[in-house]
């Protein structure tokens, strides 16, 4: 036996259908929205994340599947989606073909972590981005998708958190801010933090690590450095929360490891599922595109890692009625009858199975109930002799004769009735 590769996941018959769930949700939400789906390439050329996802960030300089092709070119598997849809948008010109440019992705990412429970290597995504809209409104509305989403596929305990991280203007001061008021302090921290504290200060509110904790505490706030701009813009954004009405927490620490940000930044965190509780994360990037190579269009938006959402759903989340048949033959006569019977329920648009090992009846009927099937439909001799079908209701054990010309009928009825 060759075993998958440590941090990746087969989704299996059991788990797939929770995974449909949320897939069937997003995509309900997101056309309603406004966005389309786009599909981009999982490999991508190294420096669109070194570029994109930023070269200080743990992803890039940790975490890449990166390699040499056989032509030599430096490739990654991609650990995130934004910077591919960046990408796509600009080598696109999606702002032509599209009225409002708002796209949305499915897929897996890479980063190589350490596994564990809400952790993996191969994990996967689902992502949207707005772009070319500055107005804190979309903020807002971005905001209002994610939780809709998460809400959609009942997930309970969840709760919004949000921050502002300034933009270029004035996140050097902040940073500063941040070195002046570590001091001395800054050789009493963690190895990264003391890393942080020269390439990327803010970082240092993701530090995790407890000893350092209580001098983290006493830094500044970015919200008490914005610029006019940005702070005006902060305050519209939970301006326009409340019109939505959805309950958030400002959190200061809340910096996000991606290199991008500007102004508003979010996460979504469920109670329930452990220590990798971030089940959605995301935010505006205001100089990304630019950054890229492509016109400067402001952009914002969020992923939300698929595992996390299927743990955090409800059990029953994605389990289907039972609506389905099954067909039962008694002797070979029957079979074809029965076989016909299963190709018109199939053609009427009805899940129907059968087991052709010519089995007894009563391990054909024990097939039935481990499909979970709601009904098993029998024919033997008798009900060809008299043209009719025996309906067994699987649940109730009642059995019932329905005419052989009436029973797509009657099947449709049941399936119906089943689903409501
Ligand atoms: P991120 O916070 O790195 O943001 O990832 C978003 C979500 O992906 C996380 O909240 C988590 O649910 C899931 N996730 C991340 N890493 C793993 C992993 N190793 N295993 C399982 N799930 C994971 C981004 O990726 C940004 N591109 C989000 C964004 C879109 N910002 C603006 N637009």
């Amino acid at each position: 036996m060759i075993p998958a590769i440590r941090g990746t996941h087969d989704i299996l018959p059991g788990d797939v259908e929770r995974w449909q769930r949320v897939e069937a949700v997003s995509r309900d939400l997101f056309g309603r929205y406004g966005y389309a789906e786009v599909r981009t390439p999982i490999i991508e050329r190294e420096e669109l994340f070194a570029k994109g996802t930023g070269e200080t960030t743990d992803i890039v300089q940790k975490e890449m599947y990166a390699f040499t092709d056989k032509g030599g070119e430096r490739i990654t598997l991609r650990p995130e989606a934004t910077p591919s849809l960046v990408r796509a948008f600009v080598e696109h010109s999606l702002e032509q073909s599209m009225a409002v440019p708002k796209i949305y992705l499915f897929g897996p990412m890479f980063r190589y972590e350490r596994p564990q429970k809400g952790r993996y290597r191969q994990f996967h995504q689902l992502d949207v981005e707005v772009f070319g809209v500055s107005d804190p409104a979309i903020d807002a509305e971005v905001l209002d998708l994610a939780w809709a989403l998460v809400t959609g596929l009942g997930i309970a305990d969840v709760e919004l958190v949000v921050n502002s991280v300034g933009c270029q203007a004035c996140r050097p001061a902040f940073g500063e801010a941040l070195v002046k008021a570590l001091g001395e302090d800054v050789g009493t921290l963690c190895g990264d933090c003391r890393r942080r504290a020269t390439t990327n200060p803010l970082r240092i509110f993701d530090c995790k690590v407890p000893q350092d904790q209580p001098i983290i505490d006493r830094l500044p706030h970015s919200v008490d450095y914005l610029c006019e701009s940005c702070r005006t813009h902060f305050a519209a954004v939970k301006k326009h929360l409340g019109v939505y009405g959805i309950p958030y927490r400002v959190s200061h620490r809340l910096v996000r490891g991606l290199d991008y940000y500007t102004r508003t930044t979010f996460e979504i965190l469920a109670g329930s599922i452990g220590a990798q509780n971030a089940i959605l994360g995301g935010g505006r990037y205001d100089g990304l595109v630019k950054h890229l190579g492509g016109p400067d269009r402001v952009g914002i938006g969020f992923a939300a890692g698929i595992e996390r959402l299927v743990l955090a759903m409800p059990a029953s989340a994605g389990a289907r009625p039972r609506t389905a048949f099954f067909v039962a033959a008694m002797g070979e006569p029957a079979r074809d009858a029965a076989i016909a019977l299963l190709r018109d329920l199939r053609r009427a648009g009805l899940e129907a199975h059968m087991e052709y090992e010519g089995r007894s009846l009563k391990s054909q009927m024990k097939r039935a109930d481990r499909l979970k099937t709601a009904y098993a439909l029998i024919l033997g001799e008798d009900e060809l002799a008299r043209a009719v079908v025996t309906v067994k209701d699987m649940r109730a054990g009642e059995q019932a004769q329905v005419g052989r010309d009436a029973i797509l009928e009657y099947c449709r009825a049941r399936a119906a009735g089943g689903q409501e």
